[in-house]
């Protein structure tokens, strides 16, 4: 997929996760070949009033190249100051989100309220490109639309096709369906057929056989995964090799503990990383046994050494829990 000067090699991208993907995750997926891993949503706000927790998300993680930020906001004058800001610190590429349900970030007129208006969506796109300039591709993350009755992605893709956008980001739930439902790839194909530029396919993305499919209902030219990428980088070198691939225990332990390892460096405060890596540890434990109790033990532990003891001593020996036998076919 090229965008812009950069040609991104590999399909597969780490979607953002606001909250549960900053930069460790980021580095930590691209070492096991996530093609790209946009930053979660950072707030226009933020970074035009120099707010220092806004202006550290614009940090790319080591060998983040290109840095892909994404931005929300609903003036487009501020999202162009904004993607001033963000290349200023570092950023290649721009990402607008129009996709975020979060009540908070759509009552001002961001994220996917900003479909709702598809002259204010356009300018907020036209204003980027011409605050950036031609060397800073823009892209576009979008849902479905507001709510079925509003179902608009096709359509104001196009138009921001023609106002320059380098790629479009297709996430197809609509706003009232957040995360629940099943995404409608059929709107990834749609968009496809109707514009000439990169479209990536996202939603319910959870294996390679999806990730196949995926690809071969729509013709999309990359896919981004969010939820099933969580405590799993392994998805990204399973997706590489086209076929699952399984982590020894030590393997994993090994992973968490780095994972851990750069969160604290990244928010340069042990404990304050010990709080936010729990919450983090728990994607890991998904599907392996004893997972419930170990989730219970690392709850109650207060220092970096122990939690550090724990995850080694759990993960280092953790099995997974046996796949279950399908289920018996009635015959007719
Ligand atoms: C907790 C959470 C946080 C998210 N944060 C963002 C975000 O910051 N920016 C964005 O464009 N999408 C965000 N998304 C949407 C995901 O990027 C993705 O579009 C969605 O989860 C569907 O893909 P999946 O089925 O592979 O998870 C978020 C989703 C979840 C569940």
């Amino acid at each position: 997929m090229q965008l812009g000067p950069y040609d991104i090699s590999g399909r597969y991208c780490l979607a953002p996760l606001a909250g549960l993907v900053s930069r460790s995750y980021r580095g930590i997926a691209r070492q096991f070949g996530a093609a790209a891993t946009p930053t979660e949503l950072i707030s226009a706000c933020g970074l035009t009033h120099r707010n220092r927790r806004t202006a550290a998300l614009v940090r790319p993680a080591p060998g983040e190249h290109p840095f892909w930020v994404q931005l929300f906001g609903a003036a487009p004058a501020e999202l162009a100051a904004a993607a001033e800001v963000a290349v200023a610190l570092g950023a290649n590429i721009i990402d607008l989100n129009m996709g975020c349900p979060v009540r908070k970030v759509t009552a001002s007129g961001a994220g996917a309220a900003m479909m709702q208006d598809p002259p204010r969506a356009v300018a907020a796109a036209s204003a980027i490109r011409a605050a950036v300039g031609a060397a800073v591709p823009v892209t576009v993350k979008l849902r479905a639309g507001w709510d079925s009755g509003s179902v608009n992605a096709v359509e104001l893709g196009q138009r921001l096709e023609q106002a320059g956008v380098a790629a479009l980001c297709l996430h197809p739930r609509t706003r009232s369906q957040a995360y629940g439902g099943r995404a409608d790839w059929s709107l990834i194909a749609a968009l496809k057929r109707a514009v000439r530029i990169p479209v990536i396919g996202n939603g319910d993305v959870k294996s390679v056989d999806d990730a196949e499919r995926l690809s071969g209902e729509t013709g999309c030219d990359a896919i981004m995964i969010g939820r099933a990428a969580l405590g799993n980088p392994w998805l990204f070198s399973s997706l590489a090799l086209g076929r699952p691939l399984l982590p020894t225990p030590a393997e994993r332990a090994a992973v968490v503990l780095d994972h851990l390892r750069r969160l604290v460096d990244e928010i340069g405060d042990p404990q304050r990383a010990l709080l936010r890596f729990r919450s983090r540890a728990l994607y890991y434990s998904r599907r392996l046994q004893g997972g419930a109790e170990f989730r219970r033990r690392i709850m109650q532990i207060r220092e970096l050494e122990p939690l550090q003891q724990e995850l080694g001593r759990y993960f280092g020996q953790a099995e997974r829990v046996p796949d279950r036998p399908a289920a018996a076919r009635c015959e007719p």
